[in-house]
C-alpha cells in the first residue's frame, strides 16, 4: 500500500489544504449522488455503504450525512476498507465526535482492498448499495480486477461511485511523461480517470461522468529553496526530497513541464491542473 504514515501523511494534508481538494469532491459528491439516491432507496429497509481507501474518513462522513438527510428514515450501515492504521483512527475519531454518525454502523477492515478481496471471497459475499472508491485506486496492481470483483459486489441497482484525478490533469501530464523516473517508488504506474474509464468500458459497465475543474497554486516549487514549495515537489513526485532525489537536468526538464503543460499561468501564478472526475457506474 502507498506509505499514507509519518511525514508523507504531513505533506498529503498539506496537499489537501492548499488544494482544497475535498471541497471539490464535495461538490461531485452534491452533485452526482442525491439524484440517484432517491431510486436507489425507494422501497428499501436498510441500506448499506462501503468505502475503499477511506483514508481519514472526512468524505466519508460528508457524504453519509448527505445519505442521513436524503434518507432520513433508513437505516444505514458502513463497512470500511482502508491499510492506514493511522487514518483509521482519525476516521474512528471522526465518528465518536459525530452524535449524527451514532445511529449508523460501522464494520472496519485495516487491509488493502486485495487482502479484503481474499476474506470476502473464502465467505458469502455481503453486497452493497454504494461502494466508493475517492482518490485510492492508483494504489491497486490491478485495476481491472479490482473494479470487477468491486462491482460484483454491488446490490441490484447498487452504484459504484469513483472519484479520481481527470484525464489529461497535470498530474496524468507529469506522470506519465516521466513514468520512467516517477513510477519507481509507490506507483508502478500512473493510473487517470482516463484509464479507468477504459477499464470500465473493457468491461461493458455503464456509468456518467461529471468533471470538476480545480488547480492547485504551485508558484513556490519555482523558487529555489522555497520551503513550501520544496514540500509540494516532493509530494508530487512522491519523493523524500524532491532535489536529492532526480539530477539537474531531471529536475529542470520536470519543472518546465510543470509550469508549461501542467499549468497555466494568471497574474503571475503558476495554477496546476488538478481538476477531479467523478464516474458513476450502474450494477
Ligand atoms: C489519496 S488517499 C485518499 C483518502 C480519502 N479517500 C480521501 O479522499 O481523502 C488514498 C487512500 O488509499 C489508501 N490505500 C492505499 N493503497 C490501498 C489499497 N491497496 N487498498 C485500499 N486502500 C488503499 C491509502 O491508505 C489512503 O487512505
Amino acid at each position: 500500500m502507498a506509505g499514507y504514515q509519518g511525514v508523507y501523511m504531513q505533506r498529503f494534508q498539506n496537499y489537501l489544504d492548499r488544494s482544497g481538494e475535498h471541497m471539490v469532491i464535495q461538490k461531485l459528491i452534491d452533485t452526482v449522488l442525491p439524484p440517484e439516491l432517491t431510486n436507489l432507496a425507494a422501497g428499501k429497509t436498510d441500506f448499506s455503504v462501503l468505502g475503499v481507501g477511506s483514508g481519514g474518513g472526512e468524505m466519508d462522513v460528508y457524504l453519509l450525512s448527505i445519505l442521513q438527510s436524503v434518507l432520513p428514515s433508513i437505516p444505514i450501515s458502513v463497512e470500511v476498507v482502508e491499510p492506514s492504521a493511522d487514518l483509521t483512527q482519525n476516521f474512528k475519531a471522526l465518528v465518536s465526535g459525530s452524535s449524527s454518525l451514532q445511529d449508523i454502523s460501522f464494520s472496519w477492515n485495516t487491509v488493502t482492498c486485495a487482502e479484503y478481496e481474499k476474506q470476502v471471497r473464502s465467505k458469502e459475499a455481503v453486497k452493497f448499495d454504494l461502494i466508493h472508491m475517492i482518490q485510492m485506486l492508483y494504489y491497486v496492481d490491478d485495476p481491472a480486477a479490482t473494479l470487477k470483483f468491486f462491482h460484483g459486489l454491488l446490490k441490484e441497482k447498487g452504484k459504484l461511485l469513483i472519484i479520481h484525478e481527470a484525464a489529461n490533469s497535470g498530474w496524468e501530464i507529469l506522470w506519465k511523461t516521466f513514468k520512467k523516473d516517477l513510477c519507481t517508488n509507490t506507483l508502478s504506474d500512473y493510473l487517470s480517470a482516463g484509464d479507468i474509464k477504459v477499464q470500465l468500458d473493457a468491461l461493458g459497465l455503464r456509468y456518467e461522468e461529471l468533471v470538476v475543474r480545480n488547480t492547485l497554486d504551485i508558484t513556490d516549487c519555482f523558487t529555489e529553496g522555497n520551503k513550501d514549495g520544496q514540500m509540494l515537489l516532493d509530494f508530487m513526485t512522491d519523493r523524500e526530497d524532491f532535489h536529492s532525489s532526480f539530477s539537474i537536468e531531471v529536475r529542470t526538464s520536470m519543472l518546465e513541464l510543470l509550469k508549461n503543460e501542467c499549468s497555466t499561468t494568471t497574474d503571475g501564478r503558476v495554477l496546476f491542473n488538478c481538476s477531479l472526475s467523478a464516474l458513476l457506474v450502474h450494477a
